[in-house]
């Protein structure tokens, strides 16, 4: 069969044996996530038509205004795996705690957690721009049988067995990895099915583009201001391109297209930074190294980081290996 006329669903069939633990169950899980999203982005395509837009009217733990979508994303990716039995524990940005999902009979049976950003981007939503999803599985370190604990989801990203994101764009994608490479699928809308589009996708070694909230500049550290400004010299391939949408997975996919670095920094006003460890940063960081790419805090490989809480925030800076590798360089002179 031509390359380019394989759906998501032949592709995982196909693959399931590639997975160091071939049961099934992994290739299971991520059919899920592929069936959770295409029905928010049935949801995010009719925003305007429906009741969809603006703020739900709580915050969630980060101290976040949810936005309807942020909560209505969530219930879709909580329910369409608690109704499959599939994993063992879920995380989300959106819930204060990690949920304990048992089989019907009682048992904890299932081997994979899975930790989840429903919605990325949801300050987007209102004003017609990507948003996406994040997701990235573990297996339990705890014995099958018994109930999960907080233990099986505060795992170094090094122990991932997939991640991806779904970008709800001009098209929509879903681009996941299971440690063999990343590929990514294209919603054909009219049908609903996923196709084979980026098989191999890689980060370019190298890039023009920039992608930072330089609203923040004077908040920085000085060696990521130090970074901004070698960025806007005139030299070589140089002044690079500025280009920041505030939806990570919108700002990383391009450049994973384009080449480019994106980061979120430390500031005065964030001292941990803003993105969540498990939910953003290591599964952006094991798709951007599976890529040919690097994700680093500015001094160190995210996915070494042994996570202490769910809802940890990081520095991030990810992107075409060389870039993230001379902006270490500059965070290196003030460490
Ligand atoms: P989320 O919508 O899941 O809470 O994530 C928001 C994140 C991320 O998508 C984006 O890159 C970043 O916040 C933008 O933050 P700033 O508005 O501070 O630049
Ligand atoms: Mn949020
Ligand atoms: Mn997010
Ligand atoms: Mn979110």
């Amino acid at each position: 069969m031509e390359e380019r006329n394989k759906t998501l669903g032949e592709f995982i069939i196909e693959k399931q044996e590639d997975f160091k633990y071939s049961s099934g169950e992994l290739s299971r899980l991520i059919n899920s996530i592929r069936l959770a999203a295409k029905v928010v982005n049935y949801k995010v395509n009719k925003a305007g038509l429906v009741d969809i837009i603006g703020k739900f009217g709580e915050q969630n733990i980060q101290g976040e205004d949810q936005q309807k979508l942020d909560v209505y994303a969530n219930e879709i990716f909580m329910q369409t795996l608690i109704n499959r039995e599939i994993v063992c524990g879920i995380a989300s940005e959106e819930n204060d705690d990690f949920l304990t999902i048992e089989g019907n009979d009682g048992s904890h049976n299932n081997k994979y957690v899975v930790l989840i950003d429903p919605l990325d981007g949801s300050s987007n939503i209102d004003v017609n721009v990507s948003v996406g999803t994040i997701f990235s599985i573990y297996r339990r370190v705890t014995p099958v049988g018994t109930p999960v604990t907080l233990e099986d989801f505060l795992q170094p990203g090094v122990n991932q067995v997939a991640a991806g994101y779904v970008i709800y764009g001009t098209s929509t994608m879903l681009v996941y990895t299971t440690g063999n490479g990343v590929n990514g699928f294209t919603l054909n809308p009219a049908i609903g099915t996923f196709y084979l589009s980026h098989p191999n996708f890689m980060f370019p070694k190298d890039g023009n583009i920039y992608s930072i909230n330089e609203g923040n500049y004077v908040h920085f550290p000085q060696g990521v201001k130090d970074y901004i400004k070698y960025c806007q010299l005139e030299e070589g391939d140089r002044p690079y391109t500025s280009r920041y949408i505030g939806s990570l997975v919108s700002d990383i996919h391009r450049n994973m297209i384009k080449g480019g670095i994106y980061i979120y920094p430390t500031s005065s006003k964030a001292p941990k930074g803003k993105l969540r460890l498990l939910y953003e940063c290591n599964p952006m960081a094991f798709l951007a190294e599976q890529a040919g790419g690097k994700a680093s805090d500015g001094f160190g490989r995210i996915m070494e980081i042994q996570p202490t809480e769910l809802h940890q925030r990081v520095p991030f800076f990810c992107g075409s290996y060389n870039m993230v590798e001379k902006a270490e360089e500059f965070m290196a002179k003030y460490k």
